[in-house]
C-alpha cells in the first residue's frame, strides 16, 4: 500500500484555525507565506500542502516528503500486518519522539505502555552497551549469570511488593504472547497431573480481553476479527463476561483446568476488574482445581502505582500464574511467566523449552529495569500523575460534556470514553505533536512513560484539548487517517 496523503484532509486542513500551539513567529510566516502561495501559480496539490506545512506544527508528511520516499521504497517488502500513521520515527529521548523529518512529538503511548523509563533511557542504554560487548546469547543449554538472577528478582521484588504471595519461580521468554502461551500450556499440564483422565483441559478468558496472537494465547483473545482468519482455534477455550459474578459457576468448572484474566484489560478499553470479581473467580478456581493466571503484561510492573495492578488486593485474590512482559525490557523484547510452587512442581524438563528466553542480554537489563521500576518513589509519582491527568480530563470532559462520557482506569493506564470514533482526535493531536491511541470502542487511551513530568501532562493535555477542539468545536470534518491500534473494531 503506498504512502498517501489525501487531498480532502490537506482541504480540511487549510481551513483549519490555527493552533495556539505554533508560535507567533512561526504564525506571522505563516499568514505571509500562505497568501503568497495562494496568490501562486503553483499546482493546487502542492499549494494546498505547503499551506498545510505552515498551518499546523507536525502536519503529516506529504507525498512529495523524504518521509513518503523512504517508506514506498521499503512497505512493498513489508507483510502488511499494520496501518501506520504516516510520520516515520528515528529517535527518541524521555517522553519525545523525532520523526526523521527532526519534527518532535510529544509521546503518551510509550510503544504500548512499553517505554515505562521514557525513551532511550542512558543508564539502560549504558549497560546494554556493556552487556553486549560481554556476552549476549549462550542459548538455555547452558547456565550464564542473569537468567537466574532475573528470576530471582522478579519473586523476591513480587513477594516484597505484597502481590502474588505464593510467587516462587519464573520462565523468562521474549513476548508477551510468549508469557501467556506458556501459561496456557502450564495451566494445561496441572489439569494433567490434578486429573489424569485428560477430561480437565477447558480454559476461561473473558470477552474483551487481550493475551497475544500465538494460536493459545489468540485462543484466548475472543474477538472475531483476531480469530475469524485463523480459525479454528485450539479446542477448549471458552469466554465469560468481564466482572460477571453470577456467570461464573457455569463458566468454571471441574473440566477447566485454568482461567486467564486481565486485573485492567488494556486493549479491549481499559476496563478495571472488580475485587469482589476476582475474589469470587479465586474462590471458584480453588473449589474446582483450576489454575487462576493474571495477564498483567499491560498493567503490570508500576502502571498502577504498585508493582502488580493486583498487589492492592486481599491474598484470597491472588493467582497461582503471573505474566508480564512490555515494560520488562522497557524496550528490549522480554517476557516473564511467574509461578506458585503448585505449578513448578508439575512442570518438569522438557516440558517447555525457548531458544531466546532468558538470554543474558536480555535478562540482565530486565533486571536492572525491574529494579528501576520498583523503586517506591517511583510508584508514589505515578499516583501523583494520575492526579494531574484526572484533573485535565475532568476539565476536558467539562469542555465536551456529550464527547467524553466516562473515565475509567488507574495509575498511569487511564481511558477517556468517548461517544464518537477518536480517529480523526488522534490525527489532529499527533499533527499538533503529541501521540495517543486508542483501545476498545471508541476509548482514548493514556499509557504514557511512567516517568513523564507534570508539565509535560500538562503539555499533552494542552495539545489533546485543542486537538479535540479541532474536531468538534469547529464542527469541520478531520479525515483521521488510520494507525492500527490491536483492538480497534474496524
Ligand atoms: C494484556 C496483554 N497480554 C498480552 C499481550 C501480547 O503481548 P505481545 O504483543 O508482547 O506478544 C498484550 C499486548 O498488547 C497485552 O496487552
Amino acid at each position: 500500500m503506498a504512502f498517501r496523503v489525501s487531498s480532502r484532509r490537506l482541504c480540511v486542513a487549510l481551513t483549519a484555525p490555527r493552533a495556539a500551539l505554533v508560535n507567533p513567529i512561526s504564525k506571522r510566516y505563516a499568514s505571509s507565506a500562505s497568501a503568497a502561495v495562494a496568490q501562486s501559480n503553483l499546482p493546487k496539490g502542492l499549494k494546498d500542502s505547503i499551506a498545510k506545512e505552515a498551518w499546523l506544527p507536525n502536519s503529516d508528511p506529504a507525498e512529495s516528503s523524504q518521509t513518503a520516499r523512504l517508506v514506498n521504497d521499503q512497505l512493498p517488502f513489508m507483510v502488511p500486518t499494520y496501518v501506520r500513521p504516516p510520520p516515520m520515527f528515528e529517535k527518541g529521548e524521555g517522553c519525545y519522539l523525532w520523526d526523521v523529518e527532526n519534527r518532535k512529538y510529544l509521546d503518551f503511548t510509550a510503544g504500548i505502555a512499553v517505554n515505562a523509563l521514557g525513551h532511550c533511557d542512558p543508564e539502560m542504554a549504558k549497560l546494554l552497551g556493556q552487556q553486549a560487548q560481554t556476552l549476549i546469547h549462550t542459548s538455555n543449554l547452558y547456565h550464564n549469570p542473569w537468567t537466574g538472577t532475573l528470576s530471582k528478582s522478579l519473586i523476591e521484588k513480587t513477594l516484597e511488593s505484597g502481590a502474588m504471595h505464593t510467587a516462587s519461580k519464573a520462565f523468562i521468554c521474549n513476548s508477551g504472547s510468549e508469557a501467556n502461551e506458556a501459561a496456557i500450556k502450564f495451566a494445561r499440564k496441572v489439569g494433567k497431573v490434578v486429573d489424569p483422565s485428560g477430561e480437565k483441559y477447558e480454559l476461561v478468558s473473558f470477552h474483551n480481553s487481550f493475551h497475544g496472537r500465538t494460536m493459545g494465547s489468540l485462543s484466548a483473545t475472543p474477538n472475531p476479527k483476531y480469530q475469524k482468519p485463523f480459525a479454528p482455534m485450539v479446542p477448549g477455550f471458552k469466554y465469560g463476561t468481564y466482572n460477571d459474578i453470577d456467570g461464573i459457576k457455569d463458566l468454571v468448572t471441574d473440566k477447566t483446568c485454568g482461567v486467564i484474566i486481565e486485573p485492567i484489560q488494556g486493549e479491549g478499553g481499559v476496563n478495571v476488574a472488580t475485587e469482589e470479581f476476582l475474589i469470587a473467580l479465586r474462590k471458584r478456581c480453588d473449589e474446582v482445581g483450576a489454575v487462576l493466571i493474571y495477564d498483567e503484561i499491560q498493567c503490570g510492573l508500576s502502571r498502577t502505582g504498585l508493582l502488580w495492578a493486583h498487589g492492592s488486593l486481599p491474598s484470597e485474590a491472588h493467582p497461582d500464574i503471573l505474566t508480564t512482559a512490555k515494560a520488562l525490557g522497557n524496550g528490549f523484547p522480554i517476557g516473564a511467566t511467574i509461578v506458585n510452587e503448585a505449578v513448578a512442581t508439575k512442570i518438569v524438563t522438557g516440558d517447555h523449552g525457548t531458544t531466546f528466553g532468558g538470554n543474558p542480554l536480555g535478562s540482565r537489563v530486565a533486571h536492572y529495569i525491574l529494579s528501576r521500576l520498583s523503586d517506591p518513589e517511583l510508584q508514589k509519582g505515578v499516583l501523583e500523575k494520575e492526579k494531574a491527568f484526572r484533573k485535565h480530563f475532568k476539565a476536558l470532559q467539562n469542555r465536551f460534556p456529550s464527547i467524553i462520557t466516562e473515565i475509567r482506569g488507574k495509575g498511569l493506564i487511564l481511558g477517556l470514553q468517548l461517544s464518537q470514533d477518536p480517529t480523526p482526535v488522534i490525527t489532529a493531536a499527533r499533527e499538533r505533536g503529541l501521540l495517543v491511541i486508542t483501545c476498545g470502542t471508541n476509548t482514548l487511551r493514556f499509557v504514557p512513560p511512567l516517568v513523564i513530568s507534570e508539565a509535560e501532562i500538562e503539555e499533552g493535555m494542552k495539545i489533546l484539548g485543542e486537538a479535540m477542539a479541532a474536531v468538534f468545536e469547529e464542527s469541520r470534518e478531520i479525515e483521521g487517517t488510520k494507525g492500527q491500534q490491536e483492538m480497534q473494531d474496524s
